[in-house]
């Protein structure tokens, strides 16, 4: 079993679970920090993505990188993956079968990396990993429990390229984004606090 992103990737870089394997260039895997305190998921791979094997190179990716200076923050030190390793063909939406069967790779990274938020890029990864009845125009830019993370639903960048008043709301939810990383996390006690004194008397 993998324990470092390095070998899940080994695990996984020739995946054929599902039929994406058969017209995929390349599987794209994530890329970022291991210890990223923010983590990113996006949809799916696009063109450049399946070329180059990397997420988010394309002008959608561009866009994410300014937002993330924007907040005084580098690629390099968040993590960017998708719900989908592999390109679908002509950018079609994934298929449930192709979600089910790759959510549990995501689900492991975000579990190795350990982050404080988990940022989902848009409605479809919203809906994969907030609620599958998740509104985004409703749930933006608001923070959620998930399990042992936030969850921060935002805009999808390439929504923002369209529609050029998105990035208004996106880059108000970076700041907010910006804030929830610099609050200080309340560490858990990692052993049982011995009982005062005075109570063991009786
Ligand atoms: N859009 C996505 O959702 N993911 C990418 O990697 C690129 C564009």
């Amino acid at each position: 079993m993998a324990e470092t992103l390095a070998e899940f990737y080994e695990e996984l870089k020739d995946c054929q679970r599902c039929s994406l394997g058969k017209t995929r260039t390349n599987i794209v895997f994530g890329a970022g920090s291991e210890n990223a305190d923010l983590v990113f998921v996006g949809e799916a791979p696009g063109r450049n993505e399946d070329m180059q094997g990397k997420p988010f190179v394309g002008a959608a990716g561009q866009l994410l990188d300014k937002l993330l200076n924007s907040i005084g923050l580098e690629r390099s030190q968040v993590y960017i993956a998708n719900v989908l390793k592999c390109r679908p063909p002509q950018n079609r939406d994934p298929l449930p079968d192709e979600i089910e069967i790759c959510k549990p790779f995501l689900l492991k990274q975000i579990k190795i990396i350990g982050p404080k938020v988990v940022c989902t890029l848009g409605r479809f990864a919203t809906q994969v990993i907030l609620d599958k009845n998740a509104s985004i125009s409703k749930v933006r830019g608001k923070r959620f429990d998930g399990n042992g993370y936030y969850i921060f639903p935002i805009y999808h960048p390439a929504a923002a390229l369209y529609q050029r008043t998105n990035i208004v709301n996106l880059k108000a939810d970076f700041l907010k984004l910006k804030e929830i990383l610099s609050e200080k996390t309340i560490e858990e006690p990692s052993h049982q606090e011995e009982e005062p004194e005075q109570l063991m008397l009786f």
